[in-house]
């Protein structure tokens, strides 16, 4: 796929698909202003086939040769006070698909006039950019010939800019091929069966990082007798019920000039069963995308080399399997975690916490300015914000602001929860410093972010409950069934604004 922006009038594009967009109510004139011609095939359609521009809505129109451009897509944005830049990335992805449907390889996308005057041009091209590769994504590695064929790949996508938008253009279009690229590798990642992405397997994915980083990413893997030494005792409480190794992942990059180090943790179960507290079979269908937290810390990384913000960035993924066997962790046993904390074991499934129990404890050693956690942690912040929308919490107002304003740059949908203090004897255990499940069965997201704030120690730290919006279940714009990738572009957004 070749990104360019280019100066040409839309009439004397040639490609195959030329996609312009129409608010709800816009007439034809304004879309193509010089070309009578043309208004009046593109308003002929628009009548007939009563397009309104609503959001969704699209008509094509054969150019007969009144343009170089074969076909035109007109497609509806809907209100222009509602929208924002998500719904730029997902009419960006529905024209690509419509295009991949058309089979058409070469297309010029016209963007709205309107669009500059809520954004910079450098945060359209980024967005435009995302919208195309993550919205014509496939994860396509196990299907036959005859399927990757009918996929269309396109070839060359142009952006038609006036020259005083270039510049900026071209910077948010660098900036939306490395998010989006990592993006997909996370996806790429969580797509995979865990049968192939074993916690042996995902070290092996960040030495990997690390060797084509040439010195710029180093990558340590600790080991099951290491981390046991380093009184590790939640996470291999967790991992103990596995035939697979448990790694404790460390990548870290610092590069010159910088001023703030951040610790990003990921859940990293690739695969949960429950454990003794097994799943029902239809809950453990998608269990293999319990490593989405991971899977975004990894891609950061991977994102991170060619962006090179100006601040130190650790990477923490407590990698294990959560398995049911007679070596499995059972329901009343006792966990110390690496900050000395005792935790009562009720249900082996509530696994996460534990997990991230020590890789939160690991991450305060590091002494940073910030903490972020990704997890998929809880089936409850799916019941409060749907599959989504992620769930915020922190200790720290600035930083709470900082994640909340990168999501709403690239689009990514969260909201802040609260820490609610009064909720924590909920999770104080009769015989240990704390259990793993709460007394009850209300707030279970809120309770599982009271948990981790135990192992923070008071740093600033933002918790990112990404349950629902890690792995979609049936298809939307911008993500097919299955890994999202979430979080990957929130956090290299917020890395970017602090490393500028
Ligand atoms: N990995 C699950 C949470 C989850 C559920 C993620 C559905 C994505 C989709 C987590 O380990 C878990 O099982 N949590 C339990 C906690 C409970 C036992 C307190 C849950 O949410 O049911
Ligand atoms: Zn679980
Ligand atoms: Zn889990």
């Amino acid at each position: 796929m070749n990104f360019s922006i280019k100066t040409t009038s839309p009439s004397q594009a040639q490609v195959d698909l030329l996609i312009l967009y129409s608010w709800r109510g816009e007439k034809a004139e304004t879309l193509v202003p010089n070309n009578l011609k043309l208004q009046s095939s593109i308003k002929e359609a628009m009548t007939r086939e009563q397009f309104r521009g609503d959001e969704g809505e699209y008509v094509d129109i054969y150019t007969k040769g009144e343009i170089e451009a074969y076909k035109i897509l007109v497609v509806g944005l809907g209100k222009e006070e509602d929208f924002d830049l998500y719904k730029l990335r997902k009419s960006i992805a529905a024209a690509t698909k419509k295009a991949k449907q058309f089979k058409v390889k070469k297309l010029a996308f016209v963007p709205h006039n309107s669009w500059y005057k809520k954004f910079e041009p450098e945060l359209v091209g980024q967005s435009m950019v995302e919208g195309v590769v993550l919205g014509g994504y496939k994860f396509l590695k196990y299907k036959g010939k005859e399927e990757k064929e009918k996929n269309i790949e396109l070839e060359d996508i142009m952006f038609l800019v006036t020259p005083n938008k270039v510049a900026g253009m071209e910077k948010g279009l660098g900036i939306g091929k490395i998010f989006s690229a990592a993006t997909i590798f996370a996806r790429d990642l969580i797509n995979e069966p865990a049968a192939v992405t074993t916690p042996t397997y995902l070290a092996k994915i960040a030495l990997d990082l690390g060797k084509k980083a040439a010195g710029q990413i180093k990558v340590k893997i600790l080991e099951k007798e290491e981390v046991a030494k380093m009184g590790m005792g939640a996470f291999l409480g967790v991992a103990q019920g596995s035939e697979e190794p448990p790694k404790f992942i460390v990548l870290h990059t610092k590069p010159a000039g910088a001023r703030e180090k951040v610790v990003v943790v990921g859940k990293g179960i690739t695969f949960d069963t429950g454990g003794l507290s097994l799943k029902p079979a239809e809950h453990m269908m998608t269990m293999k995308m319990d490593m989405s937290g991971a899977a975004t810390v990894l891609a950061l990384f991977a994102g991170l080399t060619h962006l090179k913000p100006k601040v130190e960035v650790v990477g923490v993924i407590a990698a294990c399997e959560n398995m049911p066997s007679g070596k499995a962790v059972k329901p009343g046993d006792i966990l110390t975690a690496m900050n000395g904390k005792t935790i009562e074991v009720l249900n082996t499934d509530a696994e996460g916490r534990l997990t991230l129990a020590d890789g939160l404890s690991y991450a305060v050693g590091q002494k940073p300015q910030a903490i972020i956690d990704l997890a998929t942690l809880t089936g409850a912040c799916m019941v409060a914000l749907g599959q989504e929308i992620a769930g915020m919490w922190g200790n720290d107002e600035k930083l709470n602001d900082k994640v909340k304003k990168a999501s709403e740059v690239v689009g990514e949908k969260l909201w802040h929860m609260p820490l609610e203090k009064e909720y924590k004897p909920l999770i104080k255990s009769d015989i240990a410093d704390i259990k793993n499940i709460q007394t009850g069965k209300y707030g279970g997201a809120i309770t599982a972010a009271l948990f981790l704030e135990e192992f923070v120690d008071k740093i600033p730290w933002v918790h990112l409950d990404i349950a629902g919006p890690a792995y979609e279940e049936s298809e939307t714009t911008l993500v097919p069934k299955g890994g999202a990738g979430y979080g990957v572009r929130t956090i290299l957004q917020y890395l970017l604004d602090l490393g500028k």
